[in-house]
C-alpha cells in the first residue's frame, strides 16, 4: 500500500448553511485528514456530527479579509503543524483564499487567477483576448461612460455587477427608459464599476468540469429552462435544470474544446469549476465560470446519475487530487418552487408569506415514482427573493426525455401560493 505524505486542510465557511454542510462534511469525513474550520459562526452552531470530525477551529470576524484568514490559517497550522490545503465551497470567497495561498504558499488557485474567474469584465476581457466566445462587454465607472458602452454595443445590453452573484442587480436593457432605470438602480461611480454586455439569446447551459492541477479530466453538462434572469423576470416562472444521461452530445461537442481552453487561460488548477453557456445560433458564447462547485442542486444532480457522492468525490478531488470518473445511470433534473401571488391579475410577483401549497396530490399521483429528494416550500416562510425559489423536487429516470418532460408537468401542477 502507499502510504501518503499528510494533507492537512483548513477549510472556510463563513456561515453553516446546509450547502455549505454538505460539502465541509465530506472532506471532514475523509480517512486520515485533519480538517480545520475557519468560520464566521461560531463552533456551537457546526452540528454535532460534524463537529466531531474537526480537529481545529478559528473563528474571524470577516471570512472574506484576506488579513484575518491569513491570521486564522497561521494559527491554525501551529496548532497541525502545517497545511497542504486551503480552500471553500462559495463564491465569495475565492479570491481572499487566493490571496492567503500565495501569502503562506499554499498550492492551489493564485490570487490572480481566482480574480480572473471573480470579475466578470476581466474574464471576458481574457476570453476575448484568447479568441474565446463571449458577449462583447465594457466596464464603466460613470453614468457617462455607461452610456457611450450600451451605445456602442448596441440595445438590447444587459447591465451587472462585476462580482455579482444569482442575478442580483442584473438588468436586460432593451431601450432608452430602461436604461435610464438600470444606471438609477445600479449607480456606477469609481467605487462602483457596473459591466455592460451585449444581450445574448440562446439556451443557457451549465458545463461542469473537473480539473487536476490545469488538466481537465471530466465533465457533465446541464440545461437550464428558462434562462435565471427570465425568471428573475418573470414572477410565476418556476426554474428546472436537467442533467441529461447522454455524457456526450452536441451541446458538450459545442463548448467542451471553448471551455477546457478559458480554463486553461484563466488559470484553473485543481477543482471542479462550474461554466455558463449560451448556445445561440452562431454557436457557443459562454457567459461566465466560476472556480467553485456548481449551485443549483447541480452536485446532487450528479450524485444521484451517478449512483455516486459527488461531495464526497469533490473532497477527494480537492484534498488528494484524485478523481475516478464514475459511471452515468441517469438523467436527472431538478424544478425549483417559486411563490407567487395568485390572487389578483397582474400583482403575480411581490414578497409575501407562502399560505398554500397547490398541486401537490395530483403531482405525486403523476410524477411520485420519479421523485428522488423533495425539499417543499414551507408553509409561513417568507417567500425567497432567488431564482431557486423556496424548495425543489429532484427527479431522476434512465430516459433524458422522460426527465425533460416531467420537469415541465412538475412546475406547470405545483403552485406555491404567497399572501
Ligand atoms: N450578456 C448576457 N446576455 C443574456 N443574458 C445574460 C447576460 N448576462 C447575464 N445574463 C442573464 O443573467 C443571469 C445572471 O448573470 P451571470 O452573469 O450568470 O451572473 P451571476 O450568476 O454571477 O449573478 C444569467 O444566468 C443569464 O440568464
Ligand atoms: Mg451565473
Amino acid at each position: 500500500m502507499i502510504r501518503r505524505s499528510p494533507v492537512r486542510v483548513v477549510f472556510v465557511a463563513p456561515f453553516f448553511f446546509p450547502a455549505t454542510l454538505r460539502f465541509l462534511d465530506a472532506v471532514a469525513s475523509l480517512p486520515g485528514v485533519p480538517v480545520a474550520v475557519v468560520s464566521q459562526a461560531p463552533l456551537a452552531k457546526l452540528p454535532e456530527v460534524i463537529r466531531r470530525k474537526v480537529s481545529g477551529h478559528y473563528r474571524v470576524e470577516d471570512a472574506l479579509n484576506a488579513g484575518q484568514l491569513a491570521n486564522a490559517v497561521k494559527f491554525l497550522a501551529r496548532q497541525m503543524s502545517g497545511v497542504e490545503r486551503l480552500f471553500g465551497a462559495l463564491e465569495h470567497l475565492q479570491v481572499a483564499l487566493g490571496q492567503v495561498r500565495d501569502h503562506l504558499g499554499i498550492p492551489g488557485i493564485s490570487e490572480k487567477a481566482a480574480r480572473n474567474f471573480r470579475d466578470k469584465a476581466q474574464m471576458k476581457g481574457i476570453l476575448r483576448a484568447n479568441g474565446l466566445p463571449c458577449a462583447r462587454h465594457g466596464r464603466a465607472t460613470s453614468m457617462g461612460e455607461a452610456r457611450a458602452i450600451a451605445a456602442e454595443i448596441g440595445l438590447p445590453v444587459v447591465i451587472k455587477p462585476p462580482e455579482g452573484a444569482g442575478a442580483v442587480a442584473t438588468y436586460r436593457v432593451s431601450n432608452g427608459e430602461e436604461l435610464r432605470r438600470a444606471l438609477i438602480a445600479s449607480a456606477p461611480g469609481p467605487d462602483r464599476p457596473i459591466v455592460i454586455e451585449e444581450f445574448v439569446s440562446g439556451r443557457e447551459n451549465s458545463l461542469e468540469t473537473v480539473c487536476i492541477r490545469g488538466r481537465p479530466v471530466w465533465d457533465s453538462h446541464t440545461r437550464y429552462t428558462p434562462a435565471p434572469l427570465q425568471v428573475l423576470e418573470t414572477p410565476w416562472i418556476q426554474w428546472t435544470v436537467l442533467l441529461p444521461r447522454e455524457e456526450h452530445d452536441g451541446d458538450t461537442e459545442l463548448i467542451r474544446r471553448p471551455a477546457r481552453a478559458a480554463l486553461e487561460v484563466l488559470g484553473m488548477h485543481t477543482g471542479l469549476t462550474h461554466l455558463e453557456w449560451f448556445r445561440t445560433e452562431r454557436g457557443p458564447a459562454i457567459s461566465e465560470v466560476a472556480a467553485r462547485p456548481p449551485g443549483a442542486q447541480i452536485v446532487p444532480l450528479n450524485s444521484y446519475a451517478h449512483e455516486a457522492d459527488f461531495h464526497h468525490l469533490w473532497a477527494r478531488l480537492m484534498v488528494h487530487e484524485e478523481f475516478e470518473p464514475p459511471v452515468r445511470k441517469y438523467s436527472t433534473g431538478v424544478a425549483f418552487f417559486r411563490g407567487q401571488s395568485l390572487g389578483r391579475i397582474g400583482e403575480r410577483g411581490g414578497a409575501g408569506r407562502i399560505i398554500a401549497l397547490r398541486g401537490l396530490d395530483r403531482a405525486q399521483d403523476e410524477l411520485g415514482h420519479l421523485v428522488v429528494e423533495a425539499n417543499l416550500p414551507k408553509l409561513g416562510r417568507n417567500k425567497q427573493p432567488t431564482y431557486e425559489g423556496d424548495g425543489y423536487a429532484i427527479l431522476r429516470h434512465p430516459d433524458t426525455g422522460v426527465v425533460e418532460k416531467a420537469l415541465q408537468r412538475l412546475v406547470s401542477l405545483v403552485q406555491v401560493e404567497v399572501a
